[in-house]
Parts: C-alpha cells; sequence; structure tokens
C-alpha cells in the first residue's frame, strides 16, 4: 500500500546555499545531513509535517544528480511515496507495467529502503518507493 508522499526530492547545485534558502523558507534547519556513496549525493532534509524536502547535490561527475542538471535546471526531482511492503508495491506496479530502475530494492538515506520508477512510464516524473529499512 502507498502510504503517504514521504519525500519531495530536489536537485541543487550548491547543498550549503539551499540549505539556508530552505532554512529561512521553512524556518527550520535540516535534521540530517547524509552522504549516499552509491548514489553520488549528498543530501539534506527538512521535516515538514508528516512529509519531507530532500535536497540533493551531486557529489561527482557521474552522479545521477550530476547528469539530471547537466540537462535541467535545479528544481523537483523526485518523488518519493513511503509504502508499507516494498516488494508487494514493486510487484504490484510491475504488473500494471510500470518500469522499475533495479530490481532489487537498495539502501538509500535516511534509514530507507528505496526504488525507483522510470520516468517514461510515470508520465516524466521520477518516482521513487522508500520503506522503513529497520522494519
Ligand atoms: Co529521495
Amino acid at each position: 500500500m502507498i502510504k503517504k508522499i514521504e519525500h519531495l526530492g530536489i536537485a541543487v547545485q550548491d547543498i550549503e546555499a539551499s540549505n539556508a534558502l530552505f532554512e529561512k523558507l521553512l524556518n527550520t534547519s535540516p535534521y540530517k545531513n547524509e552522504v549516499v556513496e552509491r548514489e553520488g549525493v549528498l543530501t539534506s532534509f527538512f521535516q515538514v509535517g508528516e512529509s519531507k524536502i530532500e535536497l540533493l547535490q551531486a557529489i561527482h561527475e557521474d552522479s545521477p544528480i550530476a547528469k539530471y542538471l547537466e540537462k535541467n535546471k535545479q528544481g523537483i526531482h523526485h518523488i518519493a511515496f513511503d509504502v508499507d511492503d516494498i516488494y508487494a508495491e514493486m510487484s504490484r506496479l510491475e504488473k500494471e507495467g510500470f518500469v522499475l530502475l533495479s530490481p532489487e530494492p537498495k539502501p538509500g538515506a535516511d534509514g530507507k529502503m528505496i526504488v525507483f520508477l522510470h520516468p517514461k512510464s510515470t508520465n516524466g516524473v521520477l518516482i521513487e518507493l522508500c520503506q522503513d529499512a529497520q522494519r
């Protein structure tokens, strides 16, 4: 089951400058900064009610965020849905014709197991499914 929008991912050029901007906007500090080596990103997270904002900056040129920012301006990069059973949702969505970007969930930032859906199957929107890894 898809439970809620867990976070919105925003691709940024300069996470320090963006942290300062979102601190002013949301009137709160990021509760976490975390490097995810395998995704080539530095992230920061802001809590907004029951959802979050995730800022993403590339840490090297091969990062998906670096590639995204070669073609796009800074802005909303993905929508992440909180799911109660990531394997069940992957199987359900694959049967519905959505294209998964990896056959297995991967460890993501903020203690989650994550998988992405290819934007070609979702009206151009990169979608992440995430589930708490501890459960
Ligand atoms: Co995300």
